[in-house]
């Protein structure tokens, strides 16, 4: 061999090392994403009658959510190429994540949280795409689903990357307003059933609906200190978004994903935490169900 074709011998097995591990790291980013602040799983992967996940179905949707205006099975978004989103482009479910349309140009949402993913970052859903790609196929027909109401779809993405995670509270804001969409679940429903984000963020009270009589109310996490949780430690939200336990010790009942964010880093646990405290406080209360105090202790 001569010199320079040594030289590109030793180039090429740079170039595609380097290659490799970028790829590598896309998907360590999307299972961390996944796994941790976004919990698809909370909704994508079907469970049993004691709200338990289906084991071997990570991910084959067919959850069933009911509300006023919508009647629908999550999909199925594991790679099988007839069942999931096997034969989808990498923009195809990046555009269904981030603007809730499918293939074939139909809206999906609500309930899949849409409107927070909207402003997830291009390098996030890369990432994520690049996770699902990887995961086990599995084959699972889902039901069609209905909506009781007009569908639109979220404009076209800004892709605006994240804000470093050294600045803790922006960081903890992309968190939860990009990812972990806490206020589309956390946030007080107008007389139309729709979250008000202008004027009730974070305060509470919408119901969600597990299952016939397994109704669930979110409770009020603006910092209001009688209604709110504006008396409690960045210890005591913590230990709520990891074990689920408030300080007076109530289990915290499902959807609270916190069987996923229990999977995040503290780093980033930390920056939830500071910029949920930031949030003001608004003075709504809210009562638990006479099912949530009882079903999940
Ligand atoms: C609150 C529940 C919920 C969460 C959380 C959620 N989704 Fe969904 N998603 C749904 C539902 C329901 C559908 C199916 C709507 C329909 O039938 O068209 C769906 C559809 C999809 C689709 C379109 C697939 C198809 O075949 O139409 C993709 C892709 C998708 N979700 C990805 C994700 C990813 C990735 C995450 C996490 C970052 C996620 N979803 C989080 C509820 C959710
Ligand atoms: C899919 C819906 C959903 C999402 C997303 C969600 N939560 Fe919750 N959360 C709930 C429900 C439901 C409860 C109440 C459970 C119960 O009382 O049994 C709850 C309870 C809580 C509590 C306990 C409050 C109290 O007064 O007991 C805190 C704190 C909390 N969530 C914070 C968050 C934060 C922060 C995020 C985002 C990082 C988040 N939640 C995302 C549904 C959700």
């Amino acid at each position: 061999m001569t010199r320079s074709l040594v030289a590109l011998a030793v180039l090429g097995g740079v170039f595609f090392a380097s290659t490799a591990s970028a790829q590598d790291d896309l998907v360590k980013r999307g299972a961390y994403l996944v796994n941790g602040p976004a919990a698809c799983a909370n909704c994508h992967t079907p469970r049993n009658p004691d709200f338990s996940l289906m084991a071997g179905k990570d991910l084959a949707g067919g959850f069933h959510l009911v509300d006023p205006a919508f009647d629908v099975y999550s999909a199925n978004i594991t790679p099988d190429p007839n069942t999931g989103i096997g034969k989808w482009t990498d923009a195809q479910i990046a555009r269904a994540i981030r603007q809730g349309i499918d293939d074939k140009g139909n809206v999906i949402f609500p309930p899949m949280p849409v409107p927070t993913y909207n402003s997830m970052s291009d390098d996030d859903v890369k990432a994520i795409v690049a996770y699902l790609r990887t995961i086990p196929a599995v084959q699972n027909e889902v039901p069609e689903s209905k909506w009781n109401i007009p569908l639109k779809p979220m404009p076209e993405p800004k892709g605006t990357a994240a804000p470093s995670p050294d600045d803790k509270v922006a960081y903890g804001r992309y968190l939860v307003t990009s990812i972990a969409h806490c206020f589309e679940c956390h946030t007080t429903p107008d007389e139309h059933g729709v979250p008000d984000f202008a004027n009730h963020l974070g305060a509470g009270g919408l119901k969600i609906t597990l299952g016939p009589g397994m109704d669930v109310v979110t409770p009020n996490i603006t910092s209001d200190k009688e209604t709110g949780i504006g008396k409690w430690s960045a210890a005591d939200i913590k230990k709520a978004l990891t074990e689920g336990l408030t300080p007076s010790g109530q289990h915290l009942s499902p959807p609270m994903p916190f069987p996923w964010f229990k999977n995040m880093t503290d780093q980033d646990l930390d920056a939830v935490v500071a910029f949920i405290q930031t949030l003001p406080p608004i003075s709504n209360k809210v009562e638990r169900t006479e099912f949530q105090k009882t079903a999940f202790k």
